[in-house]
């Protein structure tokens, strides 16, 4: 049995505990705005932070989360969510929209920790987040404005 904090709600799943995060979020809570896209660690959509930190959900086993607090893009909150979910749609960043939660959950941490990040912080940042319809120019130029904004 492992307990956690899900979107400041305490959560127990008492299942396989090599089951990954993904799948808990997914599956058993309910919790659909983080997407699956490869499943290895290589594309991103799955982001969710962990203790604050971002993390590839489809790889971490729910095992390693006794005692963690995770939250996903439905509960995203704080001064650089808000900026980033306002640039993104300032702008339009989204095309098909799939990859787009993972792209703000990593947009964010980078926020939290580099509030003026360069163009060479956004794209090492971002780097782990692929997006099939290319929307990487939008994607950085939201980053910029919500930085911007956070600058006030
Ligand atoms: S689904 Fe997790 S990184 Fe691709
Ligand atoms: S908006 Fe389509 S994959 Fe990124």
């Amino acid at each position: 049995m492992v307990n956690f904090t899900l979107n400041g709600r305490e959560t127990t799943f008492d299942g396989d505990p090599d089951t990954p995060l993904l799948w808990v979020i997914r599956d058993a809570e309910r919790l659909t705005g983080t997407k699956y896209g490869c499943g290895i660690a290589q594309c991103g959509a799955c982001t969710v932070h962990v203790d604050g930190m971002t993390a590839r959900s489809c790889i971490t086993p729910i095992s390693a989360l006794e005692g963690s607090s995770v939250t996903t893009i439905e509960a995203i909150d704080g001064p650089e969510a808000k900026a980033v979910q306002a640039a993104w749609s300032a702008i339009d960043v989204p095309q098909c929209g799939y990859c787009q939660s993972g792209q703000i959950m990593s947009a964010v941490s980078l926020l939290q920790f580099n509030p003026a990040p360069s163009d060479d912080d956004i794209d090492g940042a971002m780097v782990g987040n692929i997006c099939r319809c290319a929307t990487y120019k939008r994607i950085r130029q939201a980053i910029h404005d919500a930085a911007k904004t956070l600058e006030g």
